[in-house]
């Protein structure tokens, strides 16, 4: 597994924390090298610091997902540092606030919409770019298992989610037949520090969502990792426009 990404590039944003954070380094560990970007600077560079110390081969650029042009200056700056752009891992995110539909403030909706769907948007078109002149490229959407069942009192997450998939899925369709793969994974709650920091807000609730998970425990970032990593891999060479649920069962229940 060492050298299975020898050649590689592997572009992860949100990478400076939790699942970014986890798909980076297993990357690197594989043998990719790896642009690690966030907004979050300092935590972000600590990341590279930390693949590089560990013989891999890194770089951090920072870029705010929402902000079109610094999204395709972060493509443009891997392709100039690195030569090309294999793998798009399109995880950075943001949690909604806990209310109910009709009480929903139009800001924050705005918001998690322009992070957790319009960036992924901006991610996908400018990789694309890069990956149909390679003709070559595989790209992983990070939704959530609110992308795929509605989550009640969490209303601009769940619809942020749900545009992923639809992103994904036609962008599947779009370049099929081009060498390119896009698939979404769907995670439900896993151990980062966004999850943490729900669940310093829900209080007791948390109980009663573990319970609500068939494998009765919530997930680990190498979890779900492995499955970005994977899918992302040649081993997944006919998957495209699947949204494949990261879950102990939740969604099959
Ligand atoms: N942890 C879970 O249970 C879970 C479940 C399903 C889906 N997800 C999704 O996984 C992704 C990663 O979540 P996480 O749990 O690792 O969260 P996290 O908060 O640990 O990490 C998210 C990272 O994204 C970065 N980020 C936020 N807004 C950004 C922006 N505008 N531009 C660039 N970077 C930005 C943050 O700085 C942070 O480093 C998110 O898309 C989240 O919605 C997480």
């Amino acid at each position: 597994m060492q050298n299975q990404f020898e050649g590689k590039v592997a572009l992860v944003t949100g990478a400076a924390s939790g699942l970014g954070k986890a798909t980076a380094i297993m990357f690197a560990a594989r043998g990719a090298k790896v642009v690690v970007s966030d907004m979050s600077i300092e935590a972000g560079e600590q990341v590279v610091a930390d693949i590089n110390a560990k013989g891999g081969e890194a770089i951090f650029v920072a870029c705010n997902v929402t902000k079109e042009e610094e999204v395709n200056a972060l493509v443009s700056k891997t392709v100039a540092h690195f030569g090309r752009l294999d793998y798009g891992i399109n995880n950075a995110g943001i949690g909604g606030l806990w209310t109910q539909t009709h009480k929903y403030p139009t800001d924050n909706f705005e918001q998690v919409m322009a992070v957790n769907s319009t960036g992924v948007f901006f991610c996908m078109r400018a990789e694309i770019q890069q990956m149909l002149a390679q003709g070559f490229g595989s790209i992983v959407n990070v939704s959530s298992v609110s992308g795929l069942v509605g989550f009640p009192n969490n209303l601009a997450y769940a619809t942020s989610k749900h545009a992923v998939i639809g992103l994904t899925k036609t962008a599947a369709l779009e370049y099929a037949k081009k060498g390119i793969r896009v698939n979404a994974v769907c995670p439900v709650f896993t151990i980062t520090p966004l999850v943490e920091g729900m669940f310093e807000f829900i209080g007791d609730f948390k109980d009663k969502l573990e319970a609500s998970i068939p494998m009765k425990r919530f997930g680990q970032p190498d979890e779900v990792a492995e499955t970005i990593v994977w899918l992302s891999s040649d081993a997944a060479s006919f998957i495209t426009g699947h949204a494949m649920p990261i879950d102990g069962g939740m969604v099959a229940s």
